[in-house]
């Protein structure tokens, strides 16, 4: 363990990132350099982190949550996410973070699931949320961060709410044990599931953002991942912070100039991208990265899906750098698996275990299998970062764990160096972007729009995505199939799921391929898609 980190047993994550920094030494030391979309720069210290998130501990605890409550974020990437989410957490209530794509469905799974008190968002998003409003009965409050009090509707105006609060709040003894942070997550069936963390995830995450991404106090960290998933909470948020290192966040989207700049300008040490946004940048005119001056920089690191072989080579010819990839989930709450310096890379594999972590190859029949040999990725619980339940769903969390491992639904296998080598999921789960979709989430909403009457949804691969949504719908005898239908369909999937969820192309069949007891053979449509045999169909009812 990091020496200090968890002082007197007290570890609150929110704490430990603010105000134990600003006892260290490091409140007027910069702790997020925050640029604008529009490239206005704002800097912020521990001392300004430590009191404006006590402010927001201060004002939950006004508006009546308490130990356990679940409060959730729903804004795109600025200032007062990071306030909230470290706020809701001094206060010990559970933070959620929703991806500011979501439409109202994926809003009212997870809302409604977690039975959520209290959102934080913004006016523009406001609107979802009112749709589904009736729909939530646990939901008491929504601070909007630009908007003005309106009782009568629960509404909250932002800066009022922090204006009344104290900047002064002490964070209660928080066990090691005290569920902190909740992500939902995809699966191939049913509905997104809630992974419950714990404050004890920050031993995980300080130890790794230290030993892999190799991170120490003078560093200029940048991960560029939403706060809506799990990186962009242990690595943007918890991790760095926890070590007392200064981050970069930037408002604005994928920009390959202005990413370049940043990197440039702001001396950035350590970054930690994504493939799908490394492989953009490969696309680039080569003059973008030609006499960049980044020496600052000391390494590439890379999470979430396949980092192809071509990317790290194109890094090393154009950036002169490597790139380390590195793996996890939101249920392991931190980097289990990956590339580092000092060790060797091999382009296309994701690494080896870190340290204290034992992952293995597992066969279905719980028997580990030889090295070269493909079986199901696993790795033994008990690290600090482990997902506690899913909220409301502990059955399934049982039931990931089997034979004396944590079974990832990753299948890999492992070479006889001891490198983990991913090869996909054993699941129908779509990783897009280095985002997971979950196909029955997608289907649902297709089933949705009166013109279909069935709907199969899988991923297949993309040059630039990884994987693709790719949808196959029958449409009811009486509707054809138009651009009129195809624009609606796209965008009753972006406004229900995502953006992210909208399938890239819809094929219209006559019929879907289900097996006797009525499952879509997903496996079917990929073959077809793919011109590929689809294997054993016996049990195929059409
Ligand atoms: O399938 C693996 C893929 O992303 C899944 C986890 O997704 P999520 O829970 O959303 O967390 C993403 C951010 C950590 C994994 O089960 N994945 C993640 N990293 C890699 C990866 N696949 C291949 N290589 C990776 N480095």
């Amino acid at each position: 363990m990091a020496k200090d980190l968890i002082q007197d047993n007290q570890y609150n994550i929110g704490h430990i990132c603010t105000r134990q920094q600003c006892e260290a030494g490091n409140a007027d030391k910069v702790a997020m350099r925050w640029v604008s979309s529009h490239l206005e720069r704002i800097d912020y210290t521990f001392s300004d982190l430590d009191a404006e998130s006590n402010r927001f501990a201060n004002a939950l605890k006004t508006l009546g949550l308490g130990s356990g409550d679940v409060f959730f974020t729903f804004l795109p990437k600025m200032p007062e996410q990071f306030f909230a989410f470290l706020g809701a957490l001094k206060h010990q209530v559970i933070c959620g973070t929703l991806f500011s794509n979501f439409g109202e469905d994926a809003l009212l799974d997870r809302l409604g699931d977690a039975g959520a008190k209290c959102v934080i968002t913004k006016k523009s998003f406001l609107k979802k949320i009112s749709r589904i409003r009736t729909q939530l009965p646990a939901l008491r409050h929504i601070i909007v961060v630009d908007g003005e009090d309106d009782p009568a509707n629960g509404i909250i105006g932002y800066q009022s709410l922090m204006a009344a609060a104290s900047p002064e709040f002490t964070a209660e003894l928080t066990s090691a044990d005290t569920p902190s942070v909740l992500h939902y997550t995809s699966g191939s069936t049913g509905k997104p599931k809630g992974v419950l963390h714990r404050h004890n995830s920050v031993l995980s995450q300080n130890k790794t953002a230290r030993e892999i991404l190799q991170l120490d106090p003078d560093d200029i960290f940048w991960c560029t991942a939403d706060q809506g998933w799990v990186t962009g909470t242990s690595y943007g948020i918890i991790g760095p912070w926890s070590i007392g290192v200064t981050q970069l966040h930037f408002g604005g989207g994928y920009d390959a100039a202005i990413w370049f700049d940043l990197l440039e300008q702001e001396r950035v040490t350590i970054w930690y991208s994504a493939p799908t946004a490394l492989r953009m940048l490969m696309r680039e005119e080569p003059e973008i990265f030609t006499g960049r001056k980044l020496e600052s920089l000391r390494h590439i690191f890379s999470v979430g899906e396949p980092l192809n072989p071509e990317v790290i080579l194109w890094s090393r010819r154009t950036l002169n750098h490597d790139i380390y990839d590195t793996w996890f989930q939101t249920e392991t709450g931190a980097i289990m698996i990956s590339n580092r310096p000092g060790l060797a890379i091999l382009p296309g594999s994701m690494g080896k275990p870190v340290d204290g972590i034992e992952a293995a190859i597992i066969a279905d029949d719980g028997t580990p299998v030889a090295d070269g040999e493909q079986g199901n990725l696993c790795v033994k619980p008990g690290w600090p970062s482990m997902f506690t339940t899913y909220l409301n769903n502990d059955e399934v969390y049982q039931q990931k764990f089997r034979n004396g491992y944590y079974y990832t639904g990753d299948t890999a296998y492992r070479d006889s160096d001891g490198y983990f080598w991913f090869m996909g999921r054993s699941d129908d789960v779509i990783n897009t972007a280095g985002h997971l979709v979950s196909p029955f989430e997608v289907e649902s909403a297709l089933l949705e729009i009166p013109e279909i009457a069935e709907s199969g949804v899988i991923g297949v691969p993309d040059e630039l995505l990884f994987e693709k949504v790719v949808a196959f719908v029958h449409l009811h005898a009486q509707y054809t199939w138009s651009q009129e239908l195809e624009l609606k369909v796209r965008l009753y999937v972006s406004n229900k799921a995502s953006s992210i969820a909208t399938p890239q192309e819809i094929f219209v069949v006559d019929s879907i391929p289900k097996n006797k007891s009525g499952k879509i053979m997903r496996r079917v449509l990929k073959a077809r898609y793919m011109g590929t045999d689809a294997g054993d169909i016996s049990t195929l009812d059409i």
